[in-house]
């Protein structure tokens, strides 16, 4: 057996617990919209046709943020078709997915459905197939007050006032020859940069995301953020991160996912700080982690060649307790980076790789990666502390030796939020917090996600296998906090002082 350790201290903070870290993602992608959060008809659906069943859990999971239409469905959508009267909305081809798009669910109801579910609305514009014009429609018929064709026209559509929203994403993932109207850097950099100047002529409150690299493998990753950066850095607010982790048979190496995510922050934040230096400029760009997840890809068909269709069964991944135990350590990590990381969304938020699965017509239910980010989301508050932990190295093939202990500590008004992982696949870990200069904290409660079997689900009929339970072994003695970590574990322990 051996020990982590680690020293909660409230003179050396972070940065603040940032609201916006706790977002999600809704696509026009297989059955998130369709099914997923809309379904009118089913018996749990409200007069807007939105399921109740999924606005409950959306609430419980503690969503704040929500990006929206895609992902790839953005860069051949055109906004308009989501406006105005349902009956008169044409009914469209999704290249990116090889879907049939109703466009029965649109702006309007989406910004709706962000009021009833009482998170932020984050846009994305398409700079894949369309330009600045559509983009400065699109924000003019969202935001200005009135007395435009654009925002007449919400107007007429039945909405008075303007959306107000604020986060809008310059395209999506335009460095994937997979996108539909890639580019290159330049021709990105160029384009997102004439955009952001052109809306913030429409709206000068807008908060602009650059796209960075579609993941850290990328060939062009490094340098497609440093080009782009050159081009746009006075113009946009955040650059983009997105990444997706999967375990592909290596227990091990999974279970450290969050290392690469660690460093994949890292080089972003260099590179922006090295185009910034370059520039001569002060003003930091901060990251917007706008899509992150667990998603088993070699499990997924390319869907070239494959029929169009209405609200496919796309990615519908099943996921494990060792799934949950990466999320909860992605959560770590985002925290760990909360000065330079000010938003992020976990992808997607119903069926497509998400943390809320439905049935049409049945009822939906917590994959066992909805667990960790509801708890995450409820209890980090406040600031997060800088806890430094020491911990003894573990062996990957996929990272190399990497700490077995991951650990971050939120402080507020009440108490401390200490969330930790123990990445070992195989024994459990001694954690030994120095607690003294927290006064005399009292233990409030502790959980644990801790399956003897690691690779346990949760499915319809059994939709509670795999939940947060009572981590039993701890122990607060003499300004020491003790706990054992089970293996291939995160726990939450929560203090009042
Ligand atoms: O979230 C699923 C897809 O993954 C998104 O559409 C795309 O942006 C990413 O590659």
């Amino acid at each position: 057996m051996t020990t982590a350790r680690i020293t909660l201290d409230p003179a050396f903070t972070i940065a603040p617990v940032n609201r916006r870290l706790f977002g999600s993602f809704v696509e026009h992608m297989g059955r998130c919209v369709y099914t997923g959060i809309f379904e009118p008809g089913h018996p749990a659906a409200d007069e807007h046709g939105f399921r109740t069943d999924v606005l409950e859990l959306t609430r419980e999971l503690g969503v704040e943020v929500v990006r929206y239409p895609g992902g790839n469905f953005v860069s051949g959508y055109r906004w308009e078709d989501g406006v105005g009267p349902v009956a008169d909305r044409p009914t469209r081809l999704d290249l990116a997915w090889r879907q049939i798009e109703t466009n029965r669910f649109g702006l309007h109801e989406f910004i709706t459905w962000t009021r009833v579910a009482g998170v932020e609305p984050m846009m994305a514009v398409n700079l894949g197939t369309r330009g600045i014009q559509e983009a400065c429609d699109l924000l003019e018929y969202a935001n200005h007050p009135g007395g435009t064709y654009w925002s007449d026209l919400r107007i007429k559509h039945g909405a008075a006032e303007p959306y107000g929203i604020r986060l809008w994403c310059l395209g999506n993932e335009l460095d994937g020859p997979w996108q539909v109207g890639h580019k290159t850097a330049d021709e990105y950099g160029r384009l997102a940069n004439e955009t952001a100047k052109a809306m913030r002529l429409v709206d000068p409150d807008v908060e602009l995301v650059l796209c960075g690299s579609s993941n850290s493998g990328m060939p062009t990753f490094g340098a497609w953020e440093a080009t782009v950066l050159e081009h746009a850095y006075d113009a946009v607010d955040y650059i983009s991160l997105h990444a997706y982790y999967e375990e592909k048979g290596d227990l091990a190496g999974f279970l450290a996912s969050a290392v690469d995510m660690d460093r994949f922050i890292e080089a972003v934040v260099s590179t922006a700080d090295h185009v910034a230096a370059k520039l001569r400029r002060r003003r930091k760009i901060n990251l917007s982690f706008d899509e992150w997840n667990v998603w088993n890809q070699a499990d997924f068909t390319d869907r070239a060649g494959s029929p169009y269709e209405e609200a496919p069964r796309l990615i519908e991944d099943t996921f494990t307790a060792a799934e949950a135990v990466v999320v909860g350590d992605f959560l770590i990590t985002l925290l760990r980076h909360a000065d330079r990381v000010t938003v992020a969304c976990q992808a997607q938020l119903a069926n497509i790789i998400a943390p809320i699965r439905t049935e049409p017509g049945g009822p939906a239910w917590r994959q066992t990666i909805f667990h960790p980010f509801a708890l995450t989301s409820r209890h980090a508050r406040g600031t997060v502390l800088r806890v430094e932990p020491t911990s003894p190295p573990l062996d990957t093939d996929r990272y190399g030796e990497v700490p077995r202990l991951s650990a971050v500590a939120t402080r507020d008004d009440d108490g401390v939020t200490l969330l930790a992982v123990n990445r070992d696949p195989g024994e459990p870990l001694d954690l030994a917090a120095d607690l003294r200069a927290l006064g005399r904290p009292a233990l409030d409660f502790a959980l644990a996600i801790a399956e003897d079997d690691p690779h346990r689900v949760n499915e319809r009929d059994a939709p509670a296998r795999v939940v947060p339970r009572p981590l039993a072994d701890l122990r607060v003695d003499g300004g020491t906090l003790h706990a054992r970590l089970p293996a291939a574990s995160w726990s939450l322990i929560r203090l009042t002082c």
